[in-house]
């Protein structure tokens, strides 16, 4: 493993040093040739004879060297490295690079989004990408010893399941033990988590992915996506909210210096008031909207437990039904609103919360039925089928054991990333996503599989 990071060469002054990296640009002066070597962490410049002239940009390069202060007046202060070059010693070219087809110096938004895709091992070497990504890690890190201090337990929850519906359409996976049927991929652990609460965890987290069919916009991922998942057992819509406020405040603080939050303890708006004032219930409440440090967090609360059924709610209720859940099918009512679900369900309230940030919804969650008589009549309102409640039959089971009030929330990560960083899309904070037409980065997915295939599955193609 390499001893040094290019970041850390203005510490080793007088020093000679071994670096390993990839040529930036190279400036030949005939018996002076100079290079920028590139690594992760930044890029330093070598001053080196004419045996550097047969290296060119992109190169993998060894070089031992001499690190040499610059006169005062070739300073460059953009860079972390701009007081000092390095005086190469000896060299070893480790890898020659061919002419890349794209540039990977500029911070790439001027390059069509295929190509970017088609070469993201390439794409990715940008110091911009390796900052979103070098983020999303610090994010990760920061989010598991920050719970983790809270005494929350990480728990990985499995892929290949059966339906978890969040109402996107499901991604099916057939089995080869049993013909003919499927798993479904989920678009959320949702009813594992509440299952951890039954089996007696109280504080869940994972980062969990998640895979949705549904068409992508500039801030919804294709096919997968990742989620903060959380879930606590005895607490109230104001301990989840109160929680992840302090998570991501104390968070924005330590990895983001330079954004400010508008105001703490972030905003509460109620759903009512807030469709009538902004027409949306995730408005950008940002004092002044070209400031892309400022960041408006707040909470939209008090949501109707039910909205009117669209064609949309394909997945519920057979059509038979006129209602389907605003947040999902195990938000809880309002305990007040309760006695509404019979009379006026339209008029009940949810406890449900969504984080809101910049005007992107960056979070949603609820506290959730634990009581199985009103889940039952939640299926009934939304119009499920025996067959469709037969699906969910073992979270009424689960619950019929001692099941402890819960309730939890799920900030998408890649979604608060980008919001945090002004980025034009979601794919800018996420290394291989798939293109706005659903193919996978770099790999082409989806493709057609071997015909072998297929027949141990017992599926055939009619297309
Ligand atoms: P929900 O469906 O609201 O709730 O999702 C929670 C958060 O996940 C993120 N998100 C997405 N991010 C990128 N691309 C997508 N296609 C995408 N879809 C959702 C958003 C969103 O706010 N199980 C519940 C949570 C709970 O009740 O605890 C759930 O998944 O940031």
């Amino acid at each position: 493993m390499k001893q040094l990071f290019i970041e850390e060469t203005p510490k080793k002054i007088g020093q000679e040093v071994e670096l390993y990296g990839w040529v930036d640009s190279k400036r030949d002066h005939k018996k002076i040739i100079f290079l920028d070597l590139r690594d992760r962490s930044g890029i330093v410049q070598l001053v080196g004879d004419e045996r550097l002239r047969k290296i060119s940009s992109e190169d993998v390069l060894y070089i031992k060297g001499l690190v040499k202060t610059r006169p005062e007046k070739l300073v460059n202060p953009k860079i972390k490295t701009g007081t000092i070059e390095i005086e190469v010693k000896e060299f070893k070219l480790i890898s020659k690079a061919q002419a890349l087809p794209i540039p990977v110096n500029t911070d790439g938004y001027e390059i069509d989004e295929e190509t970017r895709l088609t070469y993201r091992y390439l794409d990715l070497r940008r110091p911009r990408m390796i900052r979103n990504l070098t983020l999303r890690s610090q994010i990760t890190t920061f989010i598991r010893n920050f719970l983790t201090e809270k005494q929350f337990i990480e728990v990985e929850t499995p892929i290949l399941t059966k339906t978890t519906p969040e109402g996107a359409r499901d991604f099916l996976v057939p089995s080869r033990l049993q013909k003919g049927k499927f798993y479904a991929l989920p678009q959320s652990p949702q009813q594992y988590k509440q299952l951890l609460m039954v089996a007696g965890i109280e504080r869940y987290f994972q980062i969990a992915r998640c895979f949705r069919d549904e068409d992508p916009r500039a801030d919804r991922a294709y096919g997968e996506f990742t989620q903060l998942d959380m879930e606590m057992s005895f607490v109230e819509r104001e301990d989840v909210m109160c929680l992840t406020e302090e998570l991501f405040t104390k968070m924005v603080e330590k990895l983001f210096p330079e954004k400010h939050i508008k105001q703490i303890p972030w905003p509460r708006l109620i759903h009512k008031a807030v469709m009538e004032k902004y027409g949306t219930d995730k408005p950008d409440v940002r004092q002044n909207k070209n400031d892309k440090d400022e960041l408006a967090f707040a909470w939209t609360i008090d949501f109707p437990l039910f909205n009117k059924q669209t064609a949309d709610d394909f997945f519920y209720g057979s059509g038979k039904a006129k209602f389907a859940p605003s947040h999902h099918m195990f938000t809880a009512p309002m305990p007040q609103d309760v006695p509404l679900l019979d009379t006026y369900p339209l008029k009940v309230r949810g406890q449900q919360y969504d984080l809101v940030l910049n005007g992107y919804e960056v979070g949603g969650g609820s506290i959730r039925i634990h009581d199985p008589k009103i889940q039952q009549k939640v299926f009934d309102l939304i119009g499920f089928t025996d067959e469709q409640k037969a699906q969910f039959q073992h979270m009424l089971q689960a619950f019929s054991y001692g099941v402890p009030p819960h309730g939890g929330i799920a900030p998408g990560i890649d979604r608060l990333l980008f919001a945090i960083l002004d980025e034009p899309s979601l794919r800018e904070v996420i290394a291989f996503p798939a293109s706005s037409g659903g193919k996978t980065a770099v790999m082409n997915a989806p493709s057609i599989p071997q015909s072998d295939q297929l027949k141990e599955l017992g599926i055939e193609t009619t297309t």
